[in-house]
């Protein structure tokens, strides 16, 4: 292996292959056939996606709870967490565009060893029959036991590639890129980046605001990569608004969702704005009262609260509206954008 191309894992038992190699020919037409052979549909069609059957819109229901109530506010949850039971909340809005335009390719996609959106798209595949490769970031973990968010990928057939983590960083290079292809034998792949956010995906996010549309006042998220505001702010009509509450630190966020709206729309859209102060430490970080937070909404309203990213959504929404920042009358709506693992 040279100097200048990825440090891949080596093989042996640290790659978890589904099925046979993706480098057999033989076995990439008979993935396919099984893939076409669906019921006269050719190729990834929407048909394929629409019989998983997402429960789209996904359900909207308003919250009572006494300490939004004594400031005029009223708390809607924007249920996404229940549109499909594998492709949970923004997976499936931002992946199902993807996974249409795949047309039996293989997808290959990031993330980090715990990644939503590495699980995502291995159940994708699985219940799609696309052959899925996971690259994963940190080569010291080809040598561990895999935790349980990569041994569900693995059981669901994604093959998994270590990466260590300076090449990580340049996967969006060509040259990273295309060595990565060419490691997995997967040159005529679909790729789709971290977190899934890519024009697509952004334009799939859309839906999330039309299905809002005049029931909030303002829509409110927790945000990674950005790509799912990027979406819902354009997607909210005229005179309302999106709020993202970042969980990383940062403060880059402002500018990628920009470009993003860029890449989707050819512009900005809509009104959104982010506040940097409730990443709890950074991304996955929590902190005691972040946990009590989660721990007690979960016993009042019956919601198994996500903690990396919907808890310090919704911690921010009680600590907004106890600071005033939403005028008496206003109708909230968090979005639930994943549920807790396992
Ligand atoms: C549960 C959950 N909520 C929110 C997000 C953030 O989404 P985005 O990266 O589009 O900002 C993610 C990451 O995809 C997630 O897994």
């Amino acid at each position: 292996m040279t100097e200048d191309r990825p440090k891949w894992s080596g093989t042996g038992r640290r790659e978890a292959f589904a099925a046979a190699e993706p480098g057999d020919r033989r076995t990439r037409g008979v993935r396919r056939a099984r893939w076409r052979d669906n019921g006269g549909v050719t190729g990834t069609d929407t048909r394929d996606l629409a019989a998983l059957r997402p429960r789209l819109p996904s359900p909207l229901r308003e919250v009572a709870d006494g300490r939004f109530e004594r400031h005029g506010v009223r708390l809607l949850l924007k249920r996404d967490d229940l549109i499909h039971p594998e492709l949970v909340g923004n997976k499936w809005r931002k992946l199902a565009p993807n996974l249409a335009a795949a047309d039996g390719r293989t997808v290959v996609t990031f993330g980090g060893a715990y990644s939503n959106h590495l699980r995502a798209t291995a159940a994708a595949g699985r219940l799609l029959g696309l052959p899925t490769v996971g690259v994963v970031r940190g080569q010291e973990l080809a040598d561990l036991p895999l935790n349980p968010s990569l041994a569900r990928c693995a059981a669901d057939g994604m093959r998994l590639r270590f990466v260590d983590r300076s090449t990580y960083r340049r996967k969006a290079e060509p040259e990273t890129l295309a060595a990565l292809l060419r490691a997995v034998e997967a040159e005529d792949a679909v790729v789709v980046p971290e977190g899934g956010s890519n024009a697509r995906a952004v334009r799939g996010c859309r839906a999330l605001g039309e299905e809002l549309g005049e029931h909030a006042d303002v829509a409110a998220l927790a945000c990674g990569t950005g790509g799912t505001l990027a979406g819902l702010a354009a997607g909210l009509p005229p005179g309302r608004r999106a709020l993202g509450i970042p969980v990383l630190k940062g403060g880059f966020l402002e500018d990628d969702i920009r470009r993003l709206q860029q890449r989707a729309f050819g512009g900005h859209r809509g009104t959104w704005s982010l506040d940097d102060r409730f990443h709890h430490g950074g991304y996955a970080r929590t902190t005691p009262g972040l946990d009590a937070f989660a721990e007690d909404f979960e016993q009042r309203h019956g919601l198994a609260v996500e903690r990396v990213y919907v808890a310090k959504l919704l911690y921010a929404l009680l600590a907004l509206t106890e600071e005033g920042a939403f005028p008496r009358g206003t109708t909230l709506a968090a979005v639930v954008t994943g549920r807790p693992f396992p």
